[in-house]
């Protein structure tokens, strides 16, 4: 049999997981185990570039982790783990921003966002990110790293470094491609639906978490953004917020927008919220509560961590190895 295609990707634990986040990527990801051979990872070194509470951080950690696999990525049939659990990240990533320009991470478009909503603390590691990211991607020489559009210019500089170092050194690193997958829902906020659902949303009652109480749940999406003319019908340009609506309907119960709007023809919003809140819920109430229960099951946990790591660590460090050598650092 011919070796499994090699996919990794990785999210900040810096806040609680989102709707967006599922029906975006990680629905969609624990579908690709059979296909590929998978490596998804908690980003805590990354969160650090923006100030943490530390205990926030550490639950944060391990809520995502346990929320990872209540949606369904298999720890047996997925590699996952912690970035800091394997050193080789710092140390490659260390490495690669010795051959990251200046002038390529100042141009980042992130790095601009964050800093200025962080213009008292702007350090870094908050500039030097996407070497650190470039560091994550390449030790695991992968064919594909599934990330939403935002993260898309980060894997670009991924490959331009990448291409560097081996024009320099001969073929030490794969050079990965972007994996947009086709499927996947574009969730926006419930609160003003022309920007991503995203967990740093100002307002919050745009963002649904994997964790809200079914309560919860209902009341953002009776509160969601529409508009006046009353119609369920898709149009992102001109009913972003109905768009919206219908979107994350479609993606809860496998309805087509068309399907959709014959059913709701001549029925108001406030039938269809509560309609979009009800398939919300059976989509993802299940998943927070499993996540709840493998989240008490400490000894559980730390076993899949330790394993993940500890798989994760030894592709990392052959990387690692080959790179020291390359470069002329002498084996110990
Ligand atoms: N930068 C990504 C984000 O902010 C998280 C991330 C860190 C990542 N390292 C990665 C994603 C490696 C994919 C691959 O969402």
């Amino acid at each position: 049999m011919d070796e499994k295609k090699v996919l990794l990707s990785g999210i900040q634990p810096s806040g609680d997981l989102t709707l967006g986040s599922y029906l975006g990527a990680i629905k969609n990801w624990a579908e690709l185990a059979d296909q590929f051979d998978c490596y998804y990872f908690m980003a805590d070194m990354h969160t650090i570039t923006v100030r943490q509470n530390p205990a926030d951080l550490r639950r944060h950690t391990l809520e995502q982790l346990a929320q990872y696999i209540a949606c369904g990525l298999d720890p047996e049939k997925n590699t996952l783990f912690i970035q800091s659990h394997v050193h080789q990240h710092a140390e490659l990533g260390w490495v690669l921003q010795c051959y990251t320009m200046f002038g390529e991470l100042s141009r980042m478009t992130q790095f601009k966002d964050k800093s200025a909503k962080n213009a008292d603390n702007i350090n870094g590691g908050l500039f030097a990110y996407p070497s650190l990211m470039a560091a994550d991607i390449l030790l695991y020489q992968p064919d594909f790293v599934p990330v939403g559009q935002d993260q898309k210019q980060h894997v670009e500089l991924t490959r331009d470094v990448a291409n560097r170092f081996n024009s320099i050194y001969g073929n030490v690193f794969k050079v990965p491609e972007p994996y947009i997958p086709k499927v996947g829902a574009r969730v926006m906020s419930l609160a003003s639906p022309t920007s991503k659902m995203s967990k740093s949303d100002t307002d919050p009652n745009g963002c649904v978490y994997l964790k809200d109480d079914n309560d919860t749940i209902m009341r953002k999406f009776r509160r969601a953004v529409t508009d006046c003319d009353a119609e369920v019908r898709f149009d992102r340009e001109n009913k972003p917020g109905v768009s919206n609506l219908m979107e994350i309907y479609s993606a809860c119960t496998g309805k087509s927008f068309e399907e959709i709007q014959k059913d709701f023809d001549g029925k108001g919003y406030g039938d269809f919220k509560t309609a979009v809140g009800e398939a919300v819920i059976s989509a993802i109430g299940p998943i927070r509560d499993e996540a709840q229960r493998i989240l008490k099951d400490k000894a559980y946990l730390e076993g899949v961590y330790h394993a993940g790591a500890e798989k994760a660590a030894y592709i990392a460090n052959k990387t690692l190895r080959k790179v020291y050598k390359k470069i002329g650092f002498v084996q110990r």
